[in-house]
């Protein structure tokens, strides 16, 4: 229960690891405003979540500055203050990189890094006025080394780590940790739906040395952590939750 009393907001909470950390939180006792883009996503957390604690919802685009206010406003109506933000939503799309569309890239870079900035931002200058609080940004190990067909994800993700590191050095003089987590392979529908079939899958398990794909909860532990009290004197950090495949060449 390292999370008992706190307030947070989880971005992209309808399904997947965002799912997953909405759930983790409430096994420690926050209170939570879920947010999704996908109305229906969104619902069926609600119903799956709402035995377990405290579940608000709000259906928000986080790459709109308008959908991000009125997120924010809503927690400040609810609590009157924000302890801890999850800046999970993200989306990929994979294509070699002399074929990316324009409108994919920008998507990418809007939904991952700019709705980052947007949400982190306005949740900052309400823990700022108030007793400060945790902000964890959903990085990937694609942040920190290339993979073929998703240079628009991988510049995003490379964006969020270095964004964590500023949000860090400025915000802490408010008594805000900013750190993020940088998952490798974790089985959601988002790597079924990006063209992960079987044998992607099992080539890609040849190169994790634990040998299978991670699991959501193993990231959301990740995510607990960070955003508690146990990680006080963390910030500016990224932690790499990938079964060892970055410590192999
Ligand atoms: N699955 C992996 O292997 C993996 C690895 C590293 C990092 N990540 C990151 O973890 C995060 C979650 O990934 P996932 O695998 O659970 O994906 P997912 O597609 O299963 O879940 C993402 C959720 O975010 C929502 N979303 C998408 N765009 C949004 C927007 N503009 N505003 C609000 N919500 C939006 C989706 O509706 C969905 O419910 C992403 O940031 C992803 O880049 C995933």
């Amino acid at each position: 229960m390292r999370l008992s009393g706190k307030t947070a907001i989880v971005t992209g909470a309808g399904r997947g690891i965002g799912r997953a950390i909405a759930q983790r939180f409430l096994q420690e006792g926050a209170a939570l405003l879920l947010c999704d883009v996908a109305p229906e996503r969104l619902t069926g957390a609600l119903t799956a979540l709402r035995p377990l604690g405290e579940v608000h919802t709000q259906v928000a685009d986080v790459s709109s500055a308008h959908d991000a206010d009125a997120l924010v406003a809503k927690a400040l109506g609810v609590w009157g203050r924000i302890d801890i933000l999850v800046n999970n939503a993200g989306v990929a799309t994979f294509a070699p990189f002399l074929d990316i569309a324009e409108a994919d890239w920008d998507r990418t870079l809007a939904v991952n890094l700019k709705g980052m900035f947007l949400v982190g931002q306005r949740v900052a200058r309400a823990m700022a006025g108030a007793a400060g609080g945790a902000i964890v940004n959903m990085a990937s190990t694609n942040g920190l080394v290339g993979e073929r067909r998703l240079a628009a994800y991988n510049a995003s993700k490379a964006g969020v780590i270095l964004l964590t590191k500023t949000m860090a050095i400025e915000l802490a003089e408010h008594r805000i940790r900013v750190n993020c987590v940088c998952p490798g392979f974790i089985g959601t529908e988002l790597v079924g739906e990006s063209g992960g079939d079987e044998s992607f899958i099992r080539e890609y398990v040849g190169k994790i040395p634990l040998g299978r794909v991670g699991r959501p909860e193993e990231v959301a532990a990740v995510f607990a952590f960070l955003a508690s009290d146990d990680a006080a004197f963390v910030s500016g950090e990224s932690v790499v939750v990938d079964g060892g495949q970055l410590a192999e060449e």
